[in-house]
């Protein structure tokens, strides 16, 4: 156990070096090797961001959870950092799940995180409890809290259960740290509880912030908790979601809460709930207050359904999405890619008034790590285009198609034939708001693809194991389109 963390660090030097940048996305967050899941740490420390994340390294598949770990000052070009944090302790043998973390005032960072310790009960079945700890570190090296750990059974409300209390996120506010903790509750749904503490280390409980009575999902994992343009923002993951309508797919899925916060009872009085992300790879996001006061928010960019679902070949599992700016328009979250990335931009192809109605390729659109805009308007003022459809990743046998249909005004995604070797979820509808005209932002950085609608009203995150070779574009419709189209390659 003792030296789990230098087993790790060493299979990372040696493997490391062996990663091959053409096999890898060229600004999404891997792991380099191994498999990786949630986002965990993403925050400020000495002036750049860290980003610390759910890590196995020595598989491409889930196993006893580790710390990885990667620094940014741009969002876009991440550094390497060795593993920050192994399960080699007993409270937190069996894996240091999600967590947080924060820049102490003397100079150190804190990282919160569950710790899990399974034991085998006399009728043989494991059960694993899960207790909030802390490391300290200087941005490289961690030493585990020696009074580890700091949050456990006796800190839970009444009905809190010890088995599902996980994912602190920790931040520092008007001289106080806070903590918010998912829960399970005797409803057997779940809640976020918040915690208090003067000095990082010492913590108490300090309500519930908000519960979930069984109406979204069960469980609620990987909260986040922040004001934004004046409203607060509870984001979390619920696992056991029922679908309701096109707005929340069954299984995990993402939900936001907004509303206000009333700081006598610290607690959440909601007032609109929205999915965060709208397709088939998007999960526990977490946020940052980034320098310049953006909020920022990065999600794993895969589903817990479909994660044994990989190209043989493939030398890594796990991605990131990309870094996206939150804001909130007429009480929903709207999302934009980091401003960024548009320093990475580089041969632009534009057009203008292209009348669409049969498959249509344009010169010079094309492409698998390109950052593109195509605004769609009725061809006719008096009479609207059937559907429109944007196809990517394309070539004689490959294609990914982004559809819009006016009739019901949702977006479908199929990624039908997008190199997967199972036949798993591929579809997404989604409802968008009706407007003169439809603005689609898509990036694609090898194995994934972004979609943006009008100006980050929805998002929508697809992992693509389509061969790099088909990078063809085509559009059509179904009735006239007319539309404009801004492409630039990405390189990074
Ligand atoms: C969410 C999650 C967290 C947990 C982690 C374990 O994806 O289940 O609740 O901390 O993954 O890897």
């Amino acid at each position: 156990m003792k030296n789990d963390l230098e087993r790790a660090r060493n299979f990372e030097k040696k493997y490391l070096p062996r990663v091959k940048k053409d096999e890898m996305p060229h600004f999404h967050v891997t792991g380099g090797v191994g498999w990786i899941n949630d986002p965990n740490g993403f925050s400020v420390y000495q002036s750049e961001y860290h980003l610390f994340f759910q890590y196995y390294p020595y598989d491409v598949k889930w196993g006893p959870m580790h710390w990885g770990h990667v620094k940014t000052t741009d969002f876009i070009h991440w550094a390497r950092l060795p593993c920050a944090l192994a399960p080699d302790s007993p409270y937190d043998k069996d894996g240091c799940f999600s967590g947080g973390a924060v820049e102490l005032h003397d100079g150190r960072q804190l990282l919160m995180y569950t710790g899990v310790k399974n034991t085998r009960r006399s009728n043989g079945t494991v059960v694993g409890t899960q207790t909030q700890c802390l490391a300290v570190g200087n941005g490289v090296d961690y030493f585990k809290y020696d009074k580890n750990p700091v949050l456990d059974a006796k800190d839970l409300p009444e009905g809190g259960n010890p088995i599902d209390f996980r994912d602190p996120k920790i931040w520092f506010e008007n001289g106080l740290y806070y903590a918010v903790v998912g829960n399970r509750t005797a409803d057997k749904s779940g809640s976020i509880l918040l915690f208090e503490s003067e000095d990082g280390f010492d913590w108490r409980f300090s309500s519930v912030l908000a519960s979930c009575h069984n109406q979204f999902g069960k469980m609620w994992e990987c909260p986040d908790f922040f004001e934004l343009d004046g409203r607060h923002v509870l984001l979390t993951s619920p696992q056991d979601m029922s679908s309701m309508g096109l707005e929340f797919h069954p299984g995990n899925s993402t939900l936001c809460i907004i509303g206000s916060y009333d700081r006598e009872r610290k607690h959440l009085i909601r007032s609109n709930t929205q999915a965060v992300d709208y397709g088939t790879d998007f999960y526990a996001m977490q946020t940052v207050k980034a320098i310049d006061g953006r909020r920022v928010m990065i999600a794993w960019m895969q589903s817990w359904e479909t994660s044994g679902c990989k190209p043989d070949k493939l030398p890594f599992f796990g991605q990131m999405t990309l870094p996206r700016e939150l804001s909130i328009k007429d009480g929903r979250l709207i999302q934009k890619p980091v401003h960024e990335i548009e320093r990475f931009r580089s041969v632009k192809v534009g057009y203008e008034n292209v009348i669409i109605s049969d498959e249509t390729n344009l010169q010079g659109v094309k492409g698998r790590f390109i950052d593109m805009t195509v605004t769609v308007r009725p061809g006719n003022k008096n009479q609207m285009y059937r559907y429109f459809k944007l196809n990517v990743a394309k070539d004689g046998e490959h294609v990914t198609m982004i559809r819009h249909k006016p009739e019901n005004n949702t977006i479908r995604v199929d990624r039908s034939r997008s190199g997967f070797p199972h036949d798993i979820v591929n579809v997404r509808d989604f409802p968008i708001a009706a407007h003169d005209e439809l603005k689609l932002r898509i990036i694609m950085d090898r194995y994934s693809l972004e979609l943006f609608v009008n100006d980050g009203e929805q998002a929508a995150s697809f992992v693509i194991y389509t061969p790099v070779m088909a990078d063809s574009i085509s559009f059509s419709s179904d009735g006239a389109a007319i539309i404009d189209v801004e492409k630039y390659e990405l390189e990074v």
